[in-house]
């Protein structure tokens, strides 16, 4: 009895082992689920878990703006942290993933955008009086799998960067939520939640955005945690 009830348990062990072994392998590789989330992953693909159904997608352009060792960078198109450099709307959009969760996806240019200021701001302008679409380079997987997109982008020239419209029309938002958030110069939103809901007629376009100026990024963790978690997404 004593032997056959060893041997039955060690059966046991042996199956239960072999199924922690698969769950481990599902995390790793996503099962097929492959958006993903944060840490240094941008753009990445696996995911943090499988009910993910938060997409934070933002657009962001680091400007090629000397440094110092300093943290932050008050006004500039870039923040510090811990000497690494990030982009104002990456900053924001990496703080709420760290918060809140959900999968992170930096929307990318097929071609590059220059990092010299000047040079940038004439080729957005240009770029916006042409309405240009520019093609991406990168896009999300299992789109369908969102209920709620939490969206950022700098405010350019009073409106949204032309590879955000790229970004929204390139897929169907009908039925979800959009959570808009920008950083700026001064400007705020300008017009660019109602562009946002014109481009995505079916999605709900929340009114619990964020406007933070470019003065104020690199000092605005609590207040970027506290709207985060005010979102009622975790
Ligand atoms: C091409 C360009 C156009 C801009 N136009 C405006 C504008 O019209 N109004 C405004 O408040 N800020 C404007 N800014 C400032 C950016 O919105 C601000 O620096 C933002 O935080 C940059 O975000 P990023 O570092 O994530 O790219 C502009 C910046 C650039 C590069």
């Amino acid at each position: 009895m004593r032997k056959w009830s060893a041997i039955f348990f060690s059966i046991l062990l042996v199956l239960s082992l072999s199924a922690c072994g698969q769950a481990d392998k599902d995390n790793e590789t996503g099962n097929g689920n492959s958006q993903v989330s944060a840490e240094k992953n941008k753009n990445n693909t696996g995911s943090t878990s499988s009910n993910t159904r938060v997409l934070i997608a933002y657009f962001t352009v680091p400007e090629d703006v000397k440094t110092s060792d300093n943290d932050a960078i008050a006004g500039a198109s870039i923040v510090v942290k811990d000497s690494e450099k990030m982009g104002n709307t990456e900053y924001v959009a990496e703080l709420v993933q760290k918060t809140i969760g959900g999968d992170l996806f930096r929307i990318e240019t097929k071609d590059a955008y220059p990092l010299e200021h000047d040079t940038l701001v004439d080729q957005a302008a240009e770029e916006q009086e042409k309405e240009l679409r520019p093609e991406l380079s990168n896009h999300v997987e299992n789109f369908e799998q969102y209920d709620t997109v939490i969206l950022g982008f700098p405010n350019w020239w009073g409106d949204l960067p032309m590879p955000v419209y790229s970004f929204l029309e390139e897929y169907d938002f009908a039925g979800k939520t959009i959570i808009p958030f920008v950083t700026h110069g001064g400007s705020g939103f300008s017009a660019t939640t109602d562009t946002i809901s014109q481009l995505q007629p079916d999605a709900q376009v929340s009114d619990n955005t964020l406007s933070l100026s470019r003065e104020d990024v690199a000092d605005a963790e609590d207040e970027v945690k506290k709207w985060a978690q005010g979102l009622g997404l975790q």
